[in-house]
């Protein structure tokens, strides 16, 4: 969605003024109608837009292109910024449009355990040129039978079966997996699994948060609530969540970049930080121009 109103309320499939200034009013009404209710996102008409998860938004994005009735859609990387759920729905709404909208669609993506299965025909890209093309097994095939390390990229059903079978056709979605996997586990039992190995760090915490609360404004709703963390050194520690669960302030919160209204946190030596959009990192149009002033 690209214009607001002034009362800053989501409008599901809005047409820019300048394509909206090509059709009637009643034809527009009935178009934006008609994706909100393909999208099932009637009841988004008289939201705000931070009321909006990240998800939500790039649906909304979607379904304002999908109102122009467009015969191919164009998508690069739609769901870079969206979490694993929000994904997954993304390309699912994706394959429902190519399949009952008849859509033409060219998507670029790196989630292809998802995307492949959706794709009736996919083309890999190295150093601009194209390295092989076909349909998503053909190409599963074609990229293990060179030794390409892209194939590690391809979904779990592909690489597991690229571990133990040597020739034929690569399964592609999990259902083909499954059949193939229960096939092929009559003549070879699965082995149980090697206990992980678990790790010991003795040298205490390097950084530590404690009963850490935080709202961004006053009488907006707490985003952090109580959050107790200890980092060990040498520790790897994922955090997890859906958009807008609140990771991004919480790193923020724990790198000292926001302040807690309540709570502390504590750390030894320095914290190097990387946020989430690289732009931020960016302070000048050219590096040179950096470069130049040390
Ligand atoms: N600068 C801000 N001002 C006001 N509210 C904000 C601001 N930044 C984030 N929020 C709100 O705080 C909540 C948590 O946002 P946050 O960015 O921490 O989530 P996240 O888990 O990192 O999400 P994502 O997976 O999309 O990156 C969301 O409801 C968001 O709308
Ligand atoms: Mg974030």
């Amino acid at each position: 969605m690209k214009t607001i109103s002034k009362r800053r309320q989501a409008r599901p499939a809005r047409l820019t003024p300048r394509e909206a200034a090509q059709y009637e009013t009643p034809v527009i009404r009935q178009r934006v109608a008609e994706m909100a209710a393909f999208f099932g996102i009637e009841n988004w008409f008289y939201k705000n837009v931070t009321e909006l998860s990240g998800g939500q938004k790039q649906l909304l994005n979607l379904a304002s292109v999908m109102a122009m009735q467009p015969s191919v859609l164009i998508l690069d990387e739609p769901t870079s910024q969206l979490d694993p759920i929000a994904a997954s729905d993304f390309l699912a709404t994706l394959g429902r449009i190519n399949r009952e909208l008849g859509t033409t669609i060219l998507l670029t993506e790196h989630r292809l355990e998802d995307a492949f299965p959706l794709a009736t025909r996919v083309a890999v890209m190295e150093e601009g040129k194209l390295l092989c093309s076909g349909t998503p097994a053909e190409v599963g095939t074609a990229l293990r039978a060179s030794g390409h390390t892209m194939f590690l990229a391809m979904p779990t059903a592909m690489r597991v079966w690229a571990a133990v079978e040597q020739e034929g056709i690569c399964p592609v979605t999990v259902r083909e997996g499954r059949d193939w996997l229960t096939a092929y586990s009559v003549e070879h039992p699965p082995c149980p699994l090697p206990p992980e190995p678990s790790r010991v760090y003795p040298d205490g915490a390097v950084l530590e948060a404690s009963e850490l609360w935080f709202k961004y404004e006053k009488d907006s709703p707490d985003v952090v609530r109580e959050l107790n963390l200890t980092l060990k050194r040498g520790e790897f520690y994922a955090l997890m969540g859906g958009n807008g669960a609140g990771k991004s302030t919480s790193l923020k919160l724990l790198a000292g970049l926001l302040k807690p209204y309540r709570g502390t946190v504590t750390h030894q030596g320095t914290i190097g930080v990387l946020p989430q959009n690289p732009q931020t990192l960016f302070v000048k149009k050219q590096f040179r121009k950096i470069w130049r002033r040390s």
